[in-house]
Order: C-alpha cells, then sequence, then structure tokens
C-alpha cells in the first residue's frame, strides 16, 4: 500500500507540483462513498495523491481501535457529531494543524483543540406538504395537536433525530423534551421508520402533511430526473427552516460531516492535503452542488434548489453542548416509545 520507492519520491520531488506522484491517502468513512467520491476524484485529479475509501457503515471506533498502530487510516470522516467525537474521544486522533481550517471553519462546528473540524453542514428542517398554506414553524409546533396523524418520521434512535432531540434538550432541559417528544410521538401518522425521504413520498401520497427531514435531500429530490419516483416526492413538499422556540439566534438545528486524522495515519501530510481541498472553495462548492449539504465556508455558491430555501441561520448552540445530551435524547426515545 506504500510503494513509492525514495529513489522514485526524489525524483519527483522538484517537479511536484506539476506532475502526479504515485502516492496515496486512506480515507475511513461511515459516508456514502458514492457522495464523496466525485470530491475524491478531484482531488486526485489536482494533486495526484490516490484516495482509497473503506466504508465503515457502523463500528468505525472499534475497528481503528483493534487496527493499532498498523492501522492504515489517514482520515476518519463521518456524517454525524457523535460518531466523530467517538472516535476524538477514544484517543485515535491527532492535533490537525491547517491555517486552511482555522481560517474557514466557524468556530461553532471545530474542535477547540484541532482534532476534528467539520465540513459541511446538515440542516433538519420539516418538509411541508404544498396542499398547506405554511411558511414558518417552530421545531416545537410539530407536538402541536393539530398535525394529530399527519407527522411522518424516521427512527427516533436515528443519529439525525437524537441529534435534534439533544438540541431541545440543550434548549429548555430534559423535562420539556420529553413533553415535546410524547407530542411528536402523538402526532405520528405511521411508525417511526424508513429514510428522510420516505416522509416527503409520504406526503404525495396523503399520509401526512409535515414530515421531519435533512435539507440535502430535497436537493436530491428536485434535482433528480423529471418523471422519477423522488421527483415527484420533491415536488409534493415545500420546505420550512423551523427554529428552537429558545434559540436566540432564532436559526436552524445543524448537524455536520466532519472529519480527523488518525493518530497512527501513515500519510499524515496527504490527510492535510486532502482536508485543505475539502475546505478549499473547488472542495466547498462540490460538497454544496454534488451533495446539496451546506458548506460550512461563506461565500461559495449553492445549488439553486438550496439556493432557494434562503439563507441558513444557523440555531446558537454549539455542536459540543448539542453533542452532550445525546445519550439523554437515545434515552428519551425509548422512554416515549417513540419509534414502538
Ligand atoms: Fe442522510
Amino acid at each position: 500500500m506504500f510503494k513509492v520507492s525514495s529513489i522514485f519520491a526524489t525524483a519527483v520531488l522538484s517537479v511536484a507540483s506539476f506532475s502526479a506522484i504515485a502516492d496515496e491517502v486512506n480515507i475511513y468513512t461511515t459516508r456514502e462513498p458514492g457522495l464523496i467520491q466525485p470530491l475524491l476524484d478531484e482531488f486526485t485529479k489536482d494533486t495526484g495523491i490516490k484516495a482509497n475509501t473503506v466504508f465503515v457503515k457502523d463500528g468505525l471506533t472499534e475497528r481503528v481501535s483493534s487496527e493499532g498502530a498498523n492501522s492504515p487510516a489517514d482520515v476518519l470522516m463521518t456524517v454525524d457529531i457523535g460518531r466523530l467525537l467517538d472516535v476524538v474521544d477514544a484517543g485515535l486522533t491527532q492535533e490537525i494543524v491547517s491555517p486552511e481550517l482555522e481560517e474557514h471553519v466557524p468556530a461553532a462546528f471545530k474542535d477547540p483543540n484541532k482534532h476534528w473540524y467539520a465540513l459541511s453542514l446538515r440542516d433538519r428542517i420539516v418538509y411541508v406538504s404544498k396542499d398547506l398554506d405554511l411558511t414558518e414553524m417552530t421545531y416545537e409546533d410539530l407536538a402541536d395537536p393539530k398535525y394529530k396523524g399527519k407527522l411522518c418520521s424516521r427512527s427516533g434512535q436515528h443519529p439525525y433525530n437524537t441529534s435534534l432531540i439533544a438540541a431541545k434538550i440543550a434548549h429548555d432541559g430534559v423535562e420539556a423534551a420529553e413533553e415535546w417528544l410524547k407530542g411528536l410521538k402523538n402526532n405520528l401518522a405511521r411508525k417511526a421508520a424508513g429514510g428522510d425521504r420516505e416522509g416527503a413520498r409520504d406526503i404525495l401520497a396523503g399520509i401526512c402533511d409535515v414530515a421531519i427531514g435533512n435539507a440535502y435531500y430535497v436537493g436530491r429530490m428536485k434535482n433528480a430526473e423529471p418523471g422519477t419516483d423522488q421527483y415527484q416526492w420533491g415536488e409534493a413538499i415545500n420546505v420550512i427552516r423551523p427554529t428552537f422556540e429558545n434559540s436566540k439566534s432564532k436559526g436552524t438545528h445543524a448537524n455536520i460531516t466532519g472529519a480527523a486524522i488518525a493518530k497512527n495515519a501513515p500519510n499524515p501530510e496527504n490527510a492535510l492535503k486532502l482536508l485543505d481541498f475539502l475546505i478549499s472553495e473547488k472542495g466547498q462548492s462540490m460538497y454544496a452542488k454534488s451533495n446539496y449539504e451546506y458548506p460550512v465556508r461563506a461565500g461559495v455558491e449553492l445549488d439553486p434548489v438550496v439556493a432557494s430555501f434562503g439563507d441558513l441561520v444557523i440555531d446558537d448552540l454549539h455542536i459540543l453542548e448539542i453533542a452532550k445530551h445525546r445519550q439523554e435524547a437515545s434515552e428519551l426515545v425509548d422512554k416515549v416509545g417513540y419509534d414502538q
């Protein structure tokens, strides 16, 4: 896996910026590899560094931990703050020294100890039936009995939802969050299951009027081939970016995708180059246009569908403050029988 001979490496050093070096970086990711592949291809084109991905759906921490000093992992990339903190808290990462990341990732979305940085934002919004005359709402509104039998949601235990519930706990405490979650549970039109897009599907089918989902799925659905199921689901809904009643910024809850560099990374310099690419204007615009995620870097052009939702105002809570409550959130989901 690490085949660059010293002779070859020396020979190409002087023209490193002009020619491809047979060099690589290994990425362990909980992301669907298809979603980041276009970014990695572009990175390889720019740098000559081959990017190998290992898709680790579950058990990233256990895997890197058991590989120990011989782990080939350079970059650990996750779709959720919880999973990112798991690898950091397990001592499997190292400090990242990158002026680029420091400059372009806002304070609320990076580790004060520089072991991880967010690379994109995933706002958790409400899909609303086009038949409803609704343009704004709070997350608390979703618990209003007027939506009884009208709300669709995926499992409460999915990290997208535990993160949202953790944010409610961070704002108002566990008891208030429990009341709210009970209200949501009482409003469910069907069992909390499936993915976010099924919320749009079920709005089209008339099963629910409102559904909780991530914004980037709307980008995917509305940009799908006309005539396909996904396109029709996307066309059945409008989008509202809700806020928590007690949000000081009156902003929307957002989770992150982010990355760390593995403690035993065999190619730490290439790992750094990859992260710097991902936070570059080009990398960030690819996140925005091929994944429909919201860039963490300011001033990056958005996909037109996502741009049509307006500027994203984010809830004022630091993501670490939210993440602290994810265990309590998971317990509440069981306690109110959200998934039953
Ligand atoms: Fe997703």
